[in-house]
C-alpha cells in the first residue's frame, strides 16, 4: 500500500490537469488505475506515441525557417513553407519504421511547439466522421448519464470497475436518477477546463466564460482574481468522491461547508462517479441527498456505468489501453458528441512551458511536478491528434485579448 502511495505520489505530479484522481476506489487518488497504466506504458510504446516520436524525427524537424527579414516575400515564403510543415504534421503519415526512443517531454514540446504555430481550422467531415464513430459505440447522448431511461427500477446494474458486482435499483436509488438525459444538448460552444497550471495567467477566462456550456473536473476554484484565467462559469463539474471522503468527512459533517464551496458554480450539474467502485456509491448518494436536503441550486447527477466502459473500449482499440481513462478524457469524449465546436483549456502534462519556464502542477497549487517524466499519458497523445485532425481544438497558451 505504501508503495501504492508513493507511486500515487509520483503520478499525481505527472497526470496535471487530466484530473484523474477521482475514480479511485479508495480514495488513494487514483493509484491503482495509474500503477496499471505505468507498467503498460513501459513496458511497450504505444502505437500513437511512436507515431508522435516519428514526427518529431529529425528529417521531419528541419525548422528553423530561414529568417531573412529584410527579403521582400520572407513572410509569403515563411508561410508557405509553415503550411506544408502543418500539413506534414496533420497528415498522420508517420514512418512506423523509426526506431522507438524512450519518452522525453521536451520531444513533445518540440511536436507542441509546432502544432501550436499552425493555424487550427475546424475539419466538420473529420468531425462528422469521429462524432459517429463515438456514438455507435458509446452514444453520450442517451447514455452519458444514468437516468431511469436507462437503469430500469428493480434491475441489477453492473459497476463501472468492479463489474462483478452489481448494485440492486431499489426505488430510492430510482428516485435519484432524472428521468431522462439531463443535459440539454447539442450545445453550440463547449469548454472543456482541465486544471493544469498552464491556465495562470492565460487570460482566457473571457473567452471561456463565453462557451454555451463550461465542463470543469474535480471541483476546481473559479473565484477571485484567478476566473480572469479561467473563467467563473461552469455547468457540469465532476466530483472525486475521495474529496467527499477527506475534505468533508463523508457529509456527515461539514455539509454547510460543502455547500458554501461549491455555491461558486452556480446552478451547475455535479457529476459523480457512483457507480464505478462500490466504495463510490456511498459517498455520491450523500452528495445528492445534501444537495436536496437544503435545496441547493446544484443537482448531482452520476456517469452511466456501462457509457464509460464502452468509452474506455473504444479508447482501447485506439491503443489507450489505460486500465481508467481519466476523467478531463472521458468529459472531452463527450463533448465531442455533445457540442458542435470543442475547445480544451488547461490541459498541459508538462512541467514546462515551450519556452522552458515551469510550470506548476495545478492553475490552484504551487507544487512543481517532479522531475523525471516517464510516463506521458497516452491520452495527451490522443488529444493532440484529435487537435491535428480538426475535430477539437486546444488552447496551448494565453487566450488573445481584443
Ligand atoms: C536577405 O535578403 C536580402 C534581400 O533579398 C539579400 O540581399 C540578403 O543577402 C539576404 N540575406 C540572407 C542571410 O539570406
Ligand atoms: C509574394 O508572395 C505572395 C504570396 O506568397 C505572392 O502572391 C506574391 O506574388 C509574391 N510577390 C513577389 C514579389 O514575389
Ligand atoms: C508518406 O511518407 C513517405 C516518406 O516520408 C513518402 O514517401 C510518402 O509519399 C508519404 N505518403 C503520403 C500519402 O503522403
Ligand atoms: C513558432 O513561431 C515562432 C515565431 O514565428 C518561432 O520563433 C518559433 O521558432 C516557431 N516554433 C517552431 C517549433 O517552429
Ligand atoms: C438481482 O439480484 C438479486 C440477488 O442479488 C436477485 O435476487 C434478483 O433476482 C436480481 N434481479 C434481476 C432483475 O436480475
Ligand atoms: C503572472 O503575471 C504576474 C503579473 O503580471 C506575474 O507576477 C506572475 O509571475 C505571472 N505568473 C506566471 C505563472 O507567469
Ligand atoms: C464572473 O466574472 C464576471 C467578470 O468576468 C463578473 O461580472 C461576474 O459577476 C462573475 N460571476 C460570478 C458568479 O462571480
Amino acid at each position: 500500500m505504501r508503495a501504492v502511495l508513493a507511486l500515487a505520489a509520483l503520478l499525481g505530479s505527472l497526470l496535471l490537469c487530466l484530473c484523474l484522481g477521482w475514480l479511485s476506489a479508495d480514495g488513494s487518488g487514483g493509484a491503482r488505475g495509474w500503477e496499471k497504466e505505468v507498467r503498460a506504458t513501459t513496458g511497450g510504446t504505444p502505437r500513437v506515441m511512436r507515431s508522435l516520436r516519428a514526427a518529431s524525427a529529425p528529417a521531419q524537424l528541419e525548422p528553423p525557417l530561414a529568417t531573412n527579414r529584410t527579403a521582400p516575400n520572407q513572410t509569403g515564403i515563411q508561410k508557405s513553407e509553415q503550411a506544408s510543415k502543418c500539413k506534414e504534421l496533420w497528415n498522420n503519415n508517420w514512418s512506423s519504421s523509426i526506431k522507438k526512443k524512450r519518452y522525453s517531454e521536451d520531444y513533445y514540446l518540440q511536436i507542441v511547439g509546432k502544432l501550436q504555430n499552425c493555424t487550427w481550422k475546424k475539419k466538420p467531415q473529420e468531425y462528422a466522421r469521429f462524432r459517429s464513430e463515438l456514438a455507435s459505440c458509446c452514444d453520450a447522448a442517451h447514455n452519458f448519464i444514468a437516468s431511469q431511461n436507462n437503469t430500469p427500477l428493480g434491475s441489477n446494474m453492473s459497476y463501472e470497475v468492479d463489474n462483478k458486482k452489481t448494485i440492486h435499483i431499489t426505488e430510492d436509488i430510482f428516485r435519484m436518477l432524472p428521468e431522462s438525459q439531463p443535459l440539454d444538448y447539442p450545445f453550440k460552444n463547449c469548454a472543456v477546463v482541465g486544471n493544469g497550471g498552464i491556465l495562470k495567467n492565460s487570460s482566457c477566462g473571457a473567452e471561456i466564460d463565453k462557451s454555451d456550456f463550461v465542463f470543469r473536473c474535480n471541483l476546481p476554484p473559479t473565484m477571485g482574481s484567478i476566473s480572469q484565467d479561467v473563467g467563473n462559469k461552469t455547468n457540469l463539474v465532476t466530483v472525486n468522491p475521495s474529496i467527499i471522503a477527506q475534505k468533508y468527512n463523508k457529509l456527515n459533517e461539514k455539509k454547510l461547508t460543502f455547500l458554501e464551496n461549491i455555491a461558486s458554480y452556480g446552478e451547475a450539474f455535479l457529476l459523480l462517479p457512483a457507480f464505478s467502485f462500490r466504495s463510490n456509491t456511498a459517498a455520491s448518494f450523500k452528495v445528492h441527498q445534501t444537495l436536496k436536503e437544503f435545496s441547493a441550486k446544484q443537482e448531482a447527477i452520476f456517469f452511466y456505468p456501462r457509457y464509460l466502459r464502452n468509452l474506455a473500449q473504444f479508447w482501447r482499440t485506439k491503443g489507450v489501453k489505460a486500465y481508467r481513462l481519466s476523467s478531463g478524457f472521458m468529459i472531452t469524449s463527450a463533448a465531442v458528441e455533445l457540442c458542435e465546436n470543442v475547445k480544451l483549456y488547461g490541459f498541459w502534462p508538462f512541467s514546462k512551458s515551450i519556452e522552458g519556464a515551469p510550470i506548476s502542477h495545478h492553475y490552484y497549487d504551487n507544487q512543481l511536478p517532479k522531475p523525471g517524466f516517464h510516463a506521458m499519458p497516452k491520452e495527451y497523445s490522443q488529444i493532440l491528434q484529435l487537435h491535428g485532425r480538426g475535430i477539437l481544438k486546444l488552447q496551448f497558451g494565453k487566450c488573445l485579448t481584443d
